[in-house]
Parts: C-alpha cells; structure tokens; sequence
C-alpha cells in the first residue's frame, strides 16, 4: 500500500508540468510547425513531469509505446520512480492524461485557444479511451441533467436555454468547423442559436461552456475521445456535464472507408481496452470516475478563458486554471516567471 492521493498537494505541481508545456510550445508559435510546436511541449511536459513526487502512470497521452518516444500510454512518471525501491512506497500513484499541446494547429498559425493540459486520478479514475473519435455534448453547471445525446438538438438548446432562463437565440453554441458537423450546423441554425465554427480545440470550447461570463452555453460535435476525458475531468471540478459516445462509423465521420480503420479492428482495439459496449453513452462520470480529480491547463495563445505566454526581457507569463474535485478551489492563476537579476521590475 502507498500514500494516498492528496490532490490539493500535488497541484502546484502539477500546475508547473503544464505551464513548462505551454511556455515550450509558445515560443514556436505562428512558426507553422505543428507536428515541432507539439514535440517541444510533449518534452518540456516529460520533463517537469518527473519533479512531481508521485508514482504516475500515463492512461491518455502521445500513442502507444511504439509510435511515441515519451509520454505513450503506460509510461511511468514521476519522482517516486526515480527513488530507490524501498522509498517508493512514499509516493501515491496517479493516473494521467495529457494533451501538452491542444490545437496543434492553432499553435503554429498563432489562432486563439491553444492550452497545455493534463488531468490526474488515483489508479483507475479516468477512462482508458481509444484515440478514436467522440460525440459530445457538453454544458455548463445550470443545464446539468436536461440534456440528451440522442435528443434532436433543437430539444437540447430549448432545455439549455431554459435552465439558463433565456430564448434559444441568446445561446451560443461551438462547434468544431468540419464537413461531418454540416447537419448539425443546420440543424442549431434552424434551431435559432448563434453559433461559434472553431477550427481546432474542441476541449478548451467544452471547458469554457461550463464556466458563466464566457457566452459560450454549449459544445456540440465529434471530436477526439481523449479531449473528450479530459473534459470530464474539468467538469467534475466545474459541475458542467459532459454526455459522449465513441464514433468510428466512416458514414458519420463523413469519410471515405478507407480512412478509417476497419470497424473489426476498432472493435478489437475496444475489448482490448475493456470496452465491451461500444455504443454504450458515457456521462461525466462514466469518463472520470475518480474521486480524486486534478485538472490543470496553461493558455499557449490567448483564450476565451486563459491568455497565452507572454514574453518579456526578464522572463515570461503565464496563465493558467488549476482546480480539484477536493477542495473545490477554482484556481486562476496568473504567474510571473522571472529570469533576470535583482532589478527586475514586475508588473501587476
Ligand atoms: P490536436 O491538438 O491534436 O491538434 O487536436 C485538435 C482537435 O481540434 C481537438 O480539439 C479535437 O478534439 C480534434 O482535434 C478533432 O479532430 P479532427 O481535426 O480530426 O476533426
């Protein structure tokens, strides 16, 4: 038996894994480069991830082990591994999922909305999920329980905007801009809300639905399943609901067969994965079970919800959420990172 999860104390560090991550891949912004802006973050994140003292475990991360050097899926983190064996006991174990860069994309065009984001658990917390695609729904606090996955969308924003005790017009809802979504486009338009097309980063959009003051009241679409765990995990700290099913059928996807992987295959993937039902619908819970849950993101480029890293002579800037399913602490945090002498000037 190791020590037990202490969520609030392993939270700074954690808060420090994802800004090493965001300021790492801030630097490469604009540059064009997504596959380098997303190793620089993948390294800076492994990294700083071996200063947090925990026994860590990676559940959601770069790929399997033979397609990714660092941070793959089973990869042990952590100071607890680097103690020697009668010592490592000390240290809790943790489960973590990581995007160190969401919206590759966004980050080498310098576009609005890239974070650096990890979420952790103790063992088991947060579901295994292929790196396939995801429907979802997610919204914030007031709307938790009025919506359904399998509704007519128009339902859901009339449910939506009733919890919120506004019109349907005065709701804005996000949606990842693809030729698979033309329907549900329609479909929100027809329904009479505004809406916001986003080229990439659809879990920076979820969490920014379930936080009042963003004017963004729902994300709506498929996108990927990992981004789709990582928005559970900042849910069960938001009391947002997130509602998913996993998506691998080319006619939904609005692809050509051959751009999937044969349904046989994903199905075998599934069951390896101890996913039996695949159709089965997935709520906040069902995707981070954990009763211990850390979430943390960094702003890469500015955000609905968090700036990016800004550079200065004597340091940099960042600007991040760190939150707990614990201690109930909604944490902005805005940090000077300073790198000149003993003159430097910091600014409010
Ligand atoms: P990356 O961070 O890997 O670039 O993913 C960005 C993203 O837009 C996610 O936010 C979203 O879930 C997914 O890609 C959508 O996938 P696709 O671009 O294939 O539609």
């Amino acid at each position: 038996m190791g020590q037990e999860l202490n969520s609030v104390n392993l939270s700074l560090d954690f808060l420090s894994v994802c800004e090493a991550a965001a300021i790492a891949s801030a630097r490469t912004m604009g540059q064009g480069d997504r596959k380098y802006s997303d190793h620089v973050a993948v390294d800076a994140m492994r990294q700083q991830m071996d200063a947090v003292p925990m026994r860590g475990r990676i559940v959601i991360g770069e790929g399997e082990r033979d397609e990714a050097p660092m941070l793959y899926i089973g990869e042990e983190v952590g100071a607890g591994f680097r103690v020697a064996p009668e010592l490592r006991d000390e240290y809790p174990e943790v489960d973590i999922a990581v995007d160190p860069l969401e919206g590759t994309n966004l980050c080498a065009l310098g576009a609005n909305n890239a974070i650096a984001v990890l979420a952790a658990s103790e063992r088991g917390g947060l579901l295994n999920a292929p790196d396939i695609y995801m429907d979802k729904i997610v919204v914030g606090p007031s709307s938790r329980g009025a919506i359904d996955i399998d509704a007519p969308v128009k339902d859901n924003l009339k449910a939506v905007a009733r919890r919120l005790g506004r019109d349907i017009e005065d709701l804005t809802v996000i949606v990842l801009d693809r030729s698979r979504h033309k329907k549900l486009i329609q479909d929100v338009r027809d329904a009479g809300a505004r809406i916001r097309l986003i080229g990439d980063g659809d879990l920076s959009a979820g969490i920014s639905a379930a936080v009042a003051g963003t004017n963004i009241h729902a994300l709506i679409g498929i996108g990927g399943a990992p981004e789709g765990v990582l928005t559970a995990a900042a849910m069960k700290c938001l009391n947002g609901e997130i509602l998913a099913r996993l998506v691998y059928d080319p006619e939904r996807l609005g692809v050509d067969k051959d751009k999937v992987p044969p349904e046989a295959e994903v199905l075998a993937r599934l069951s390896e994965m101890g996913i039996s039902d695949p159709n089965k619908i997935y709520d906040t819970n069902d995707l981070a079970p954990g009763k211990k849950i850390i979430f943390a993101a960094t702003g890469v480029t500015d955000g609905a919800l968090l700036r990016g890293v800004r550079f200065f002579g004597a340091g940099k800037r960042t600007h991040s959420l760190i939150m707990t399913n614990e201690s109930r602490h909604i944490r902005f945090v805005d940090t000077v990172h300073v790198e000149g002498g003993p003159d430097t000037v910091i600014r409010f």
